[in-house]
């Protein structure tokens, strides 16, 4: 991770030093922020933001299931966001918006402390490696279950809830994995730690549904149009654990390690142990898609309007 010189804070512009709050911020002690993780990549055009608009949309969602709202439009968070970019002189990067509840009375009504917003940038390699995304990673299936509607709100990208995704890391890299894929309540396949799973078994691709306990990731959905333009059948439904290891492909799409195979799960290879066709298919048109290379997909970028010189 490589810093910036500022961040985004409150409506301000502040110095990476200066971006501080009070240890007794509402959500240090319980939870209480939502977040997105965005990436910006070069392109042809200049710096374009993947899919920002829905990364803010959701960002709005997750606030409003925790009866926050936005303390900043949606556009002028897209606004900030953009020169943030252009001040910190970035080309490509990975953007953290982080919406949460501040410095109030303490308790767990959060309905009287202040909403408070953040955009950081930094450079940020892949989450599961470079490496991981050209040859694939290994992973188990985590011991702790994906966190359940009954309990919290997977549709929401809220901190708190990040807490079951950190064990779950914490438990396959001590294990000797790179990565975890949580089972939802019934035992269904739901996904990564930070990442949704897509299973290619004789030339159908699957994803778990909206009601396996999983984040809606806009890389998802990205690749689920990808695959079906590809022409090949997209099917969402539940997932086995054992249809992982018995896959043909297994592949994980998220904004922090883009698309990235798997090639074993539990110790067993899925297929040749080595990233499949329809993968590589997937994830040449996925980069491309992001990196401005596809005209099909240009409405999926958010460019960074370049400041004129006066
Ligand atoms: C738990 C979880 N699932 C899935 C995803 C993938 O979502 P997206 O493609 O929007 O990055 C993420 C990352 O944001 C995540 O944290």
């Amino acid at each position: 991770m490589s810093t910036a010189d500022q961040i985004w804070m409150n409506g301000e512009f502040v110095a990476w030093d200066d971006a501080k709050v009070h240890v007794l911020t509402h959500a240090m002690h319980y939870g209480t922020a939502v977040f997105e993780g965005i990436r910006a990549y070069e392109t042809e055009g200049g710096t374009a933001i993947f899919r920002h608009q829905d990364h803010l949309a959701r960002l709005e969602k997750s606030a409003k299931l925790y009866y926050m709202d936005l303390p900043f439009s949606k556009e002028q968070i897209r606004e900030a966001t953009h020169e943030l970019i252009v001040r910190n002189a970035f080309k490509s990067c990975y953007i953290r918006p982080l919406v949460f509840r501040g410095h109030g009375p303490m308790g767990l009504n959060p309905l009287e402390n202040p909403v408070e917003a953040m955009v950081a940038v930094w450079e940020w390699a892949p989450y599961l490696g470079e490496e991981g995304k050209v040859n694939g990673v290994r992973a188990r299936v985590s011991s702790y279950r994906r966190i359940s509607a009954d309990s919290l709100i997977p549709h929401s990208k809220a901190s708190g809830q990040y807490l079951n995704s950190v064990l779950a890391k914490i438990e396959s890299i001590k294990s000797g994995y790179q990565e975890a894929i949580l089972l939802d309540d019934l035992g269904h396949v739901s996904e990564g730690t930070g990442e949704n799973v897509f299973v290619v078994k004789d030339g159908v691709v699957s994803t778990p549904p909206q009601t396996a306990g999983i984040l809606d990731g806009i890389n998802r959905k990205s690749c689920m149009q990808i695959v079906r333009d590809l022409g090949y059948e997209l099917v969402e439904r539940d997932i086995a654990r054992a249809e992982l290891a018995l896959a043909d492909e297994v592949f994980l799409t998220g904004t922090a390690c883009e698309l990235t195979p798997l090639v074993e799960i539990d110790d067993i290879a899925i297929g040749a142990s080595e990233p499949g066709p329809v993968t590589r298919q997937v994830q040449q048109l996925f980069d491309d898609a992001v990196r401005g290379r596809a005209p099909q997909y240009a409405e999926w970028l958010d460019l960074v309007p370049v400041p004129s010189r006066t």
